[in-house]
């Protein structure tokens, strides 16, 4: 019981040692007063043997001895009866201090990890950066996303459930395909999981809680050149491929056609249409698959509306992986298998 009120730093030791001394003075006034001490001992008996000395009278033991006794369970009731809910009122404070100085130096060593091994992509407040992309025949920079607005992102989609959880994942295993590798020893990186959750202490504590409004496009178009593959070669190329095959994300070629267009039906295309939409507001997470972006914050409406007419423009019957024509399209079974083991 000492133990951990000795544990804690100066300031939180104050009251329970206090009450500890206060006790002590107590227990060696009582012991004093009603001790052993005041027992009419050894003088009286000269060298007769402890063992055979005769004890106290019947009297006695009825009397001053009963007393004794009874004072002695009237002190210890009433140090009792004021440490216990003395303990239970500053116990609660004492641990709450405790969790908030281990979360402070958590916080403290994860910004240290975080400038070391995050702050060249993701910026060193968090702001966002960019990484080469892997393949290095693409000039094109790989958007590495802000991550002082994580939370933010994320909150209202129902792609993740869990922010916290959804950024260890991508810690542990790293977005294999994208320069995003992974950290967790778990897949040989260099950092163990309590380091991984002391970096997300940190970042979960300096949310901003602003996601920029969406731009639209405002770059100048080529002459002859098509706003909705410029959009898609900007945002969507790096995951799926300039030709539409796929990479990180699967291919697009069919996408209408796994989601039950068939050529002439305009209900099965609105249908289609409906869907892609929906991924690309919300972003898709299903297991084992990466993770899609949500581009409802990146994007505006009409952006996201270009690129389903782009990508409609661009669907062919009976393209590849048309196994999963109808159905649920699964994971991407494409020609990258990296792609699926996230
Ligand atoms: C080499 C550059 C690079 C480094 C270093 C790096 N990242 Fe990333 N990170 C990226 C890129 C690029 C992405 C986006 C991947 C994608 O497009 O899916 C990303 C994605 C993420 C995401 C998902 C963000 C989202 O909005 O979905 C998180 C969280 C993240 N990184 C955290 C970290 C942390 C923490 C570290 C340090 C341990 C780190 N990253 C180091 C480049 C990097
Ligand atoms: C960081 C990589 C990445 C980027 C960038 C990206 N996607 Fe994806 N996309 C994926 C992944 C991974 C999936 C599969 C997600 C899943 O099933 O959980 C996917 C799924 C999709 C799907 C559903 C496909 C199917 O068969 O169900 C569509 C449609 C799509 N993406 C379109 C786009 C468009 C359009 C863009 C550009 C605005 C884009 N994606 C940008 C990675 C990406």
């Amino acid at each position: 019981m000492i133990q951990p009120f000795l544990a804690v730093e100066a300031g939180g030791a104050a009251v329970p040692i206090t009450i500890l001394i206060v006790a002590l003075a107590g227990f060696a006034l009582a012991y004093f007063v009603v001790g052993p001490g005041k027992r009419k001992g050894p003088k009286r008996y000269g060298d007769i043997p402890l063992a055979m000395r005769p004890y106290h009278s019947d009297e006695e033991l009825e009397t001053s001895g009963m007393e004794r006794a009874m004072a002695w369970g009237v002190a210890l009731a009433v140090f009792a009866s004021l440490f216990l809910p003395l303990y239970w009122l500053i116990e609660p404070d004492r641990i709450n201090r405790a969790v908030d100085g281990f979360y402070e130096q958590d916080v403290a060593t994860g910004r240290a990890e975080y400038q070391n091994a995050c702050a060249s992509c993701h910026g060193v407040n968090l702001e966002g950066g960019s990484a080469p992309h892997p393949d290095p025949d693409i000039d094109a920079p790989w958007p590495a996303p802000a991550l002082d607005n994580i939370v933010a992102r994320y909150q209202d989609t129902e792609v993740v459930e869990d922010v916290r959880e959804f950024i260890k994942l991508t810690l542990v295993h790293g977005r294999p395909g994208t320069p995003m590798q992974a950290f967790g020893v778990a897949n040989d990186g260099p950092y163990s999981d309590n380091q991984l959750d002391q970096m997300i202490a940190y970042i979960l504590s300096v949310q901003t809680g602003e996601v920029p409004e969406a731009q639209a496009f405002v770059g100048e178009l080529a002459e002859g050149e098509d706003l909705g593959r410029v959009l898609y070669d900007n945002n969507c190329a790096r995951c799926h491929a300039a030709d539409y095959t796929g990479g990180v994300g699967p291919q697009l070629i069919n996408v209408f056609e796994r989601y039950g267009w068939s050529e002439g039906d305009e209900g099965s295309l609105e249908q289609a249409r409906a869907v892609v939409r929906e991924v690309l507001h919300n972003g898709r997470n299903l297991p084992g698959n990466a993770p899609m972006p949500a581009f409802d914050q990146t994007l505006t409406d009409e952006d996201i509306e270009t690129l389903i007419d782009h990508l409609e423009g661009i669907q062919e019957e009976g393209g590849p992986q048309a196994a999963q024509i109808g159905g649920d399209p699964g994971p991407p079974e494409d020609d990258d298998p990296s792609a699926t083991e996230e």
